[in-house]
């Protein structure tokens, strides 16, 4: 099934110069960018694309994280796009993660994990919908 997910390259990504080597990852296994822009973060922002999570422990440092530095934004398509973009970035519990993983190549930690991905079919047209219209999307 041909898909549309959310990709968020984090701070700890670009401010260590990643963003082309990640999204390289990602058109080498068969995700199509098709929306693309960089933004800082406003702490609202961060907080409204992360409502899901308030009140949880990691909640404001996560918050925080997110709004450290610039973020890249894009919307990725493929078959199975949402399950195939998660198997790429890898589990988000250090521990977990899987080898050769986006995660595993350049995560820092459980929190500055360099990328997001959309875990359904919801998420995915939540969040996409969060930081692009319809003909930002090409
Ligand atoms: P992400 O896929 O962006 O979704 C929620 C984020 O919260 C997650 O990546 C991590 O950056 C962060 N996160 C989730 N669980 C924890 C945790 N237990 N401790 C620290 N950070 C977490």
């Amino acid at each position: 099934m041909l898909q549309q997910t959310l990709c968020i390259i984090k701070p700890d990504a670009t401010h260590r110069h990643l963003i082309g080597e990640i999204l390289a990852y990602l058109e080498k296994n068969d995700l199509a960018i098709k929306a693309l822009k960089m933004l800082q973060l406003t702490k609202p922002q961060a907080e409204g694309f992360y409502a899901e999570h308030q009140g949880k422990p990691f909640f404001e440092p996560l918050v925080e994280s997110m709004i450290k530095a610039p973020v890249v934004v894009a919307v990725l398509e493929g078959e199975n796009a949402i399950s195939h973009y998660r198997n790429l970035m890898g589990a988000t519990d250090p521990e977990k993660r899987e080898k050769g993983t986006i995660r595993d190549l350049y995560a820092l930690s459980y929190r500055e994990n360099s990328v997001h991905g959309s875990d359904s079919e919801d998420s995915a047209k939540r969040e996409i919908t969060y930081f692009f219209t319809k003909n930002e999307i090409v």
